[in-house]
């Protein structure tokens, strides 16, 4: 028999209970830091979260409005997310080791890839090397192969005739001209038109997204066997490997035979992959690092730039001195990397749909491996997430003009003032003030690749067709799901082909 009067009554156990919760409340590391969006108070950050999901823009900007320069902190489903702007902390941050602040980790945690990318792949990053350094400088060599793949693809994805209008859906259509064009560099002649291969490429980002979903309602020691059973990643990522496997084998047993060099030997990044490969058993995460690569890739680039040509599909005034410019460049130059750098206007318009609306609301996500005071001294103690407030430093009045006005050729302008403004104001520059593409260490690796390919694209479409907004394109402005802008998928451009002189 259990003695009753061990046993709390109901009220005393409410008692403790609430006690509890609100020393746990005062106890948590982060109280210091103001809550915005909700409240601390353990259940009602819940239904904070739960805001955020749709209203995150607002109540980012309110943080940023009250606490500019500092960090304030605003409750995810499992976590506090701490946001932080003003140049100071930003430059404090990307100035920190990896020892200290993570980029990596702190993608894997928001994706949940623990449990679906190999280890090796997060602590043996080399194929983001290979793409920071190999990719960058082999532009002038790969850019005209993207450009050959371009102009097959695009006549395939916009099948536009001359003297009728033809509608498209952008967005869909880049998808699947980008995976084509960027798989041309990533893995040559003949994956790059594998019909599977490309797909499963599209995919595997919208895998990771499902996933996400799916083991977000999971606690975490569950998380590692519904992700076995569950995880449509995985099961891409293994029906990816079938895919390259014959590619890796033929390639390795070229390697063993002729060493570095023979006859038509790729140069393409899976062929740099296996080359920079040095503690990867058999090639054994090579197709996944592929895979990586394809969705740090495909849906970015997608659409920056569909997105920045439907802006033009909508404001038909600025097609004309884009294609002056592009005509002009490409009968001096031709198609070459060359020429892609004095698209000046063309460079302007990709880097103001970044500055303007852009991909997300933040960047610069980096997790705390240790206990860390910030150059301001706030302290993050290890395990805290932080992100800067990007959208709003893109809409600072004090750093650009109008911040809310579109103005496309807001950076081509001044590029001729100085060498300064020229280097600066360029889509692929980063810093404290712009930073689509991240800033610091680990700024976007691939975005001098991105820029040429779309700039490449943008350019041939421009010149080989007229086009205009479509029935579907006035969409009204982007939703978010929670940091994440979510286009309007179904918008539309019209397109008509044209006879092009260069
Ligand atoms: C318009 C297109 C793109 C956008 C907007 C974009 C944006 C970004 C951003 C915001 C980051 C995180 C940086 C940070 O937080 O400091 C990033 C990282 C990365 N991006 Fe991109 N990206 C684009 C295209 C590409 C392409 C084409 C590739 C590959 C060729 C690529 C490969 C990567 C990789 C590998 C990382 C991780 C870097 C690291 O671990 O240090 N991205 N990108
Ligand atoms: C961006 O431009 C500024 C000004 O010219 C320069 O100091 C900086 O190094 C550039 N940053 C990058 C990442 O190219
Ligand atoms: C987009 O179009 C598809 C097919 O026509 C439709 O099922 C879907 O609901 C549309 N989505 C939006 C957001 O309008």
């Amino acid at each position: 028999m259990i003695d009753s009067a061990l046993v709390p009554d109901f009220w005393t156990s409410v008692a403790i209970f609430v006690v509890l919760y609100l020393v746990k409340w005062r106890l948590d590391p982060l109280y210091h830091i103001p809550t915005v969006g909700g409240t601390s108070l353990p259940l009602l950050s819940y239904i904070g979260a739960r805001k955020f999901v749709h209203r995150g823009k607002d109540i980012i900007r309110e943080g940023y409005q009250k606490h500019y320069g500092k960090a304030f902190k605003v409750p995810m489903l499992d976590k506090w997310m701490v946001f932080v702007s003003g140049p100071e902390v930003l430059d404090d941050i990307r100035r920190r080791p990896d020892e200290e602040v993570s980029f990596a980790e702190s993608v894997e945690d928001d994706m949940q890839l623990r449990h679906i990318i190999d280890r090796d792949a997060v602590e043996n990053p080399y194929h983001v090397d290979m793409i920071r350094e190999k990719l960058t400088r082999s532009l002038p060599v790969v850019l005209p192969h993207v450009i050959d793949e371009l102009q097959l693809a695009v006549p395939e994805h916009i099948p536009a005739v001359s003297g009728e209008w033809t509608e498209v859906n952008v967005l869909d259509a880049f998808r699947q001209i980008i995976a084509r064009a960027s798989s041309r560099v990533f893995v040559g002649q003949p994956l790059c038109r594998n019909e599977e291969y490309l797909a499963l490429s599209i995919r595997f980002a919208i895998d990771i997204m499902k996933d996400r979903d799916t083991l977000s309602w999971f606690p975490q020691f569950l998380k590692p066997y519904v992700s076995l059973g569950y995880s449509l990643a995985r099961r891409s990522l293994s029906r990816n490997k079938e895919i390259l496997q014959p590619a890796i084998d033929e390639r390795a047993a070229m390697m063993e035979r002729w060493g570095d060099d023979w006859t038509d030997k790729p140069n393409d990044m899976l062929q740099w992959f296996m080359e920079a490969q040095q503690t990867d058993d058999q090639y054994k995460t090579i197709a996944d690092r592929i895979m990586i690569t394809n969705f740090a890739a495909i849906h970015t680039s997608s659409q920056s730039g569909s997105l920045s040509l439907l802006w033009l599909a909508d404001h038909p005034e600025y097609i004309d001195p884009i294609r002056k410019e592009i005509e002009e460049v490409l009968a001096e130059q031709g198609w070459t990397k060359a020429a892609m750098s004095k698209m000046w206007k063309l460079d302007s318009l990709l880097k103001e749909y970044q500055r303007h609306q852009g991909l997300s609301l933040a960047s610069l996500s980096r997790k705390m491996m240790k206990d860390i005071t910030l150059r301001d001294g706030t302290v993050l103690p290890r395990g805290t997430t932080i992100v800067a407030t990007t959208y709003d430093i893109h809409h600072n009045g004090a750093k650009y003009e109008n911040p809310d006005v579109f103005d496309p050729f807001r950076f081509s302008r001044v590029r001729a003032d100085s060498e300064e403004e020229r280097v600066k104001n360029q889509f692929v520059n980063t810093s404290v003030d712009y930073m689509p593409f991240g800033h610091g260490k680990h700024a976007c690796p691939g975005r001098f690749f991105a820029a040429n390919e779309l700039k490449a694209l943008l350019a041939y479409i421009i010149l080989n067709y007229d086009f205009k907004m479509g029935d579907d394109g006035h969409a009204g402005p982007p939703s978010y799901n929670g940091l994440l802008t979510i286009p309007a998928v179904n918008a539309t451009v019209q397109f008509r082909k044209r006879e092009s002189k260069v």
